[in-house]
């Protein structure tokens, strides 16, 4: 299984702050955001982890993960993408990345409790995505039940939305999703969109829909950004992370003070 963390985007909602970083190297408490994705892939147990990023600020991104993580076994790649497409274009940016292996894409704006290493672990195929309630539906990927809870379709951001169950940002895909992908138009708002990968999975009849159970926090806007990092701070979701992203970060804060004293002299 590869792991690929979509990280580009304009972030918009969150200017001026985005003028002047990327969205997902935004602090949530103690560390930046990227830092939350990275988490759930390395702690599926996924060693192999594309980071797609804007070409504004991949030099920031390569600056504060590019060598940190290599002596731990976890090897990062980098790859640009000019133009935010959409989050099924992902797949045809990782294409050569992906190989002929199964992949997990999880957004870099979110922030999961979740542990996903038995879903991966036992994954054998198709598609699998992860379903939270939600009081907000018109805002996410939502997905819509028949009388009998079985899941029909999947409706992007839906002005009359069929249940308050959203997709949320990670997904687990067999190698199939490229070419998928790849077959993809855009929408109406001009995105290729995961969800219609989603749809195309559930028409084959192999669709599955997890429950997340813990915290599921998306950190797009000024509030949600807040609130994430209240929740993380007060839940203490910081203390989650796996031992070997800890090592790496006070690593490089080392190395970090060391060279600041250097250039104090
Ligand atoms: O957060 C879960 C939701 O994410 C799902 O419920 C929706 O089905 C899915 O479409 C997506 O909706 P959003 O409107 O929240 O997606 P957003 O445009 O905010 O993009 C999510 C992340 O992906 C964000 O970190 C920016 C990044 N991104 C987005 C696009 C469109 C890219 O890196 N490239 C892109 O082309």
């Amino acid at each position: 299984m590869k792991g690929i963390i979509l990280a580009g985007g304009t972030a918009t909602r969150l200017f001026p702050l985005t003028v002047t970083t990327s969205k997902q190297l935004l602090p949530v408490y103690d560390r930046q955001m990227i830092f939350y994705p990275l988490n759930n892939l390395i702690k599926a147990g996924i060693k192999n982890i594309l980071i797609i990023v804007s070409p504004e600020h991949s030099g920031q991104f390569l600056n504060l993960l590019g060598s940190i993580f290599e002596k731990y076994g976890i090897y990062l790649e980098f790859k640009v993408q000019k133009v935010p497409k959409g989050l099924a274009d992902a797949f045809v940016i990782g294409e050569s990345f992906i190989d002929n292996n199964n992949v997990a894409m999880i957004l870099g704006d979110n922030i999961f409790e979740d542990n996903f290493y038995e879903a991966v672990k036992n994954f054998k195929g198709g598609g699998k995505i992860f379903a939270k309630q939600v009081k907000d539906p018109k805002r996410f990927g939502m997905v819509e039940f028949d009388k009998d809870r079985k899941v029909v379709s999947i409706e992007e951001k839906p002005a009359l939305p069929k249940s308050n169950y959203a997709v949320t940002g990670v997904y687990v895909y067999d190698n199939r999703v490229v070419d998928v992908a790849k077959s993809l138009k855009p929408s109406d708002r001009g995105e290729v969109e995961v969800t219609d990968i989603n749809n195309w999975y559930l028409k084959q009849g192999e669709l599955e829909v997890a429950k997340v159970e813990g915290e599921w926090l998306d950190a797009g806007t000024f509030d949600s950004l807040l609130e994430a990092g209240n929740i993380v701070k007060d839940k203490g979701l910081y203390k989650n992370f796996d031992p070997l992203i800890d090592k790496a970060i006070e690593e490089y804060n080392i190395e970090l003070k060391r060279l600041a004293k250097k250039k104090l002299k």
